[in-house]
């Protein structure tokens, strides 16, 4: 693959900090990140590079940095404004906070990629896929009943481990979850609010939940009121 700037700053970073490290291949570019297929110290890994603020939208934003995420109200001013303080604070935020909901997530045991190292506007973790392949999304896999039991019960097992320390995932869908080993894996994680803060968090958590009912609800039955209970 092409090494640009951009990658090449990485590389150079990676390195300085006593690690090593391979392109493979571009796994996926989206809206917000582009995500690379890298050999890290010679092990398979994901690595998902943010946008810089300029390039990136910041759409749909507001509602999840609601509440008392930003403490200064200086900082709370500027992000109700929208002015260009607001747009790097943002920004700035959006990375850690990815990372460090990844941390804390997987050392409570949810199914997630294990993160590996955070430098800047780049995140790596886990590689889910091998050699060959990479995980599907669920979207893109057609579930036998059986699988699609497994799966679901592990989704919402995962979604209350978040539920009790608090989070709510917020872009839950076949989307943000990857098929691999016959299990799912959920991802994508910065926009993942603190329902302790967020006076939305319950529709939120609704959300999710609807969306994730609807998926399974092709392959098996799902009831949305029954599951709900399980959060309280
Ligand atoms: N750990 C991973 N292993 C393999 N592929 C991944 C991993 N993380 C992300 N991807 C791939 O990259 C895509 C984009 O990642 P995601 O975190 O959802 O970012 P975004 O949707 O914000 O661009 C995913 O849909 C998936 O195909
Ligand atoms: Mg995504």
């Amino acid at each position: 693959m092409t090494i640009n700037n951009e990658i090449q700053k990485i590389i150079e970073e990676v390195n300085r900090l006593n690690h090593k490290i391979e392109m493979v291949s571009n796994v996926k570019s989206g809206k917000e990140a582009t995500v690379y297929k890298v050999l890290l110290d010679d092990k398979p890994v994901a690595m998902k590079v943010y946008k810089k603020p300029e390039e990136r939208s910041f759409k749909n934003t507001g509602q999840y940095l609601m509440g008392k995420y930003y403490k200064k109200p200086s900082e709370r001013k500027a992000v109700a404004k929208g002015n260009k303080f607001a747009k790097k604070l943002k920004y700035q935020n959006w990375v850690r906070r990815e990372y460090f909901m990844l941390e804390k997530l997987y050392e409570l045991g949810a199914k997630i990629p294990k993160p590996i190292l955070h430098i800047e506007d780049v995140i790596f973790m886990e590689f889910l896929g091998n050699q060959d392949f990479v995980a599907p999304r669920l979207c893109d896999v057609s579930l036998a009943k059986n699988e699609a039991e497994n799966a679901y019960k592990k989704v919402l097992d995962t979604m209350i481990v978040f539920w009790n320390f608090g989070i709510v995932h917020a872009d839950l869908s076949e989307y943000n979850i990857l098929w691999w080993n016959n299990e799912p894996y959920i991802i994508d994680f910065p926009q993942a609010i603190d329902k302790r803060t967020n006076p939305n968090a319950d529709e939120i958590l609704d959300r999710d939940l609807r969306n994730i009912t609807n998926f399974f609800g092709k392959f098996i039955k799902t009831d949305f009121d029954e599951i709900k209970k399980a959060f309280s």
